[in-house]
């Protein structure tokens, strides 16, 4: 078959490696892509939001199935473009995109279906807003409603700060969003816990925790993500049995019930406290750096699991994990996540093992004249699978040692919490 992945992370690089490793794959074409997918498939450049620019790529390729990585192009709709024109697409529709692309559609829909998420308001009045934060308990996040890239949340210590970011959201600081979100603020740990669903079942696929904050211990401002490791250890047969029944089950029978369906990945976002999960967001992909720990401990062949979803027959596939965990550690640009340092050379990434239990993903770099060069604020991501949590991330760090980049930076405690649980 031949298969086209849609996006230039390390999502994507770990998406292309394991589809890679199937004996029905003939062609493998990655748009655009990064020097990493350059090295296992074929990276054609293009905008992702340039949907006739894409489907004509996808003609001349004569593509299968085409998966999309991020989550733009699915909020868009480019799903419904493809499926008009009768290309197989592996992602959801634009319909039941909104779970992402608009909390405060995720946020109804929570609502209506009694889903444990917490208690929040929507306003696109001001003084609205400004009323009902006073009435509230700090701290409060405030929240944009559309897509931002992961910049659209604060958690609010003071009045005036929550006061501030409301402004600055109705105000358009955001161009996806005209609406704010006001929510009571969660106590506990959080959990990715990830789904792979078709028109008729859905399938557990994987847990991970991330680490979001830039700096060791957790602190300092938000990022897209430093860091995962997978399994989840907080996750329990008993609380995942919770999960289904409360979140994931509701949530698949509400979009069905609205006439719609859902295909691809869906992957929720958690606070678990006192062993009840609560619903903080929607992804309706995998996730960055999730999907490079999954990957690593996915045994069945990603493609057959990705062409039984297309044909809604997830009913009749098994889905095998390792049950080792894996760690992948984010090394970024310096400077990230605010402004960062671009189009500087990384030397000796060959010098790294590379084997099934060793994997080194790439996000922001590109190819030069045979030289690798970084081009975003996540550069590389460094991923081991090992006996426990502790020696895969020594392997981890042992390998990014190799590496000879002075403008990168990364965290050296990732996995901390799963570590001290042992
Ligand atoms: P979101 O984009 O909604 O996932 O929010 C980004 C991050 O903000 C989450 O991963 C949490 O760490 C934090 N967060 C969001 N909503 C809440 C909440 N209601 N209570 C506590 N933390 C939250
Ligand atoms: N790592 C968080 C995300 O992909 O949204």
């Amino acid at each position: 078959m031949n298969l086209a992945v849609i996006g230039s992370g390390g999502r994507e690089h770990a998406i292309c490696y394991k589809l890679k490793q199937s004996p029905k794959l003939k062609k493998l074409i990655c748009i655009p892509g990064n020097a990493g997918t350059q090295e296992i498939a074929i990276n054609i450049k293009e905008n992702v939001l340039n949907f006739e620019a894409i489907y004509k790529i996808i003609k001349k390729h004569n593509i299968d199935i085409v998966v999309i990585g991020p989550e733009q192009p699915l909020v868009d709709g480019l799903v419904d473009y493809l499926n008009k024109k009768k290309v197989d697409v592996f992602g959801p529709n634009k319909f039941s995109s909104q779970l992402e692309g608009s909390k405060e559609f995720m946020k109804n829909l929570c609502k209506k279906n009694n889903i444990p998420t917490a208690n929040y308001g929507v306003f696109d009045n001001l003084n609205e807003a400004l009323n009902f934060i006073k009435k509230q308990k700090i701290p409060i996040v405030v929240k944009a409603d559309g897509l931002a890239s992961g910049k659209g949340v604060t958690i609010c210590y003071s009045i005036e700060e929550a006061f501030k970011n409301t402004k600055d959201i109705l105000e358009g600081k955001f161009k996806s969003s005209k609406k704010v979100i006001l929510e009571e603020f969660l106590e506990g740990e959080e959990l990715s816990y990830f789904v792979i669903v078709d028109e008729n079942s859905y399938y557990f696929f994987g847990s991970a925790q991330d680490h979001k904050k830039v700096g060791e211990g957790d602190t300092g401002p938000n990022t897209g993500g430093m860091g995962a490791y997978s399994p989840a250890p907080l996750l329990t047969n008993e609380l995942e049995k919770k999960i289904k029944e409360k979140i994931i089950e509701p949530t698949i029978k509400a979009i069905k019930k609205s006439g719609n369906s859902y295909k691809g990945f869906l992957y929720a976002g958690l606070m678990i406290n006192k062993n009840e999960p609560y619903l903080i967001e929607y992804n309706i992909r995998m996730g960055d750096p999730e999907c490079q720990v999954l990957m690593m401990r996915l045994e069945t062949d990603l493609l057959e699991i990705i062409d039984h979803t297309i044909k809604n027959d997830l009913n009749n596939i098994k889905i095998k994990w390792s049950k080792k965990n894996s760690i992948t550690i984010v090394l970024c640009a310096k400077g990230y996540p605010f402004e960062y340092i671009k189009n500087s050379e990384i030397k000796n990434i060959s010098n790294i093992n590379l084997d099934k239990n060793n994997q080194i993903f790439h996000a922001g770099t590109y190819k030069k004249n045979g030289k690798i060069y970084s081009s975003g604020g996540r550069v590389l991501n460094i991923t081991s699978l090992a006996e426990n949590l502790s020696i895969a991330r020594d392997k981890c760090i042992k390998e990014i040692k190799k590496i000879n980049w002075t403008d990168g930076f990364f965290r050296k405690d990732i996995g901390w919490r799963g570590i001290n649980k042992k």
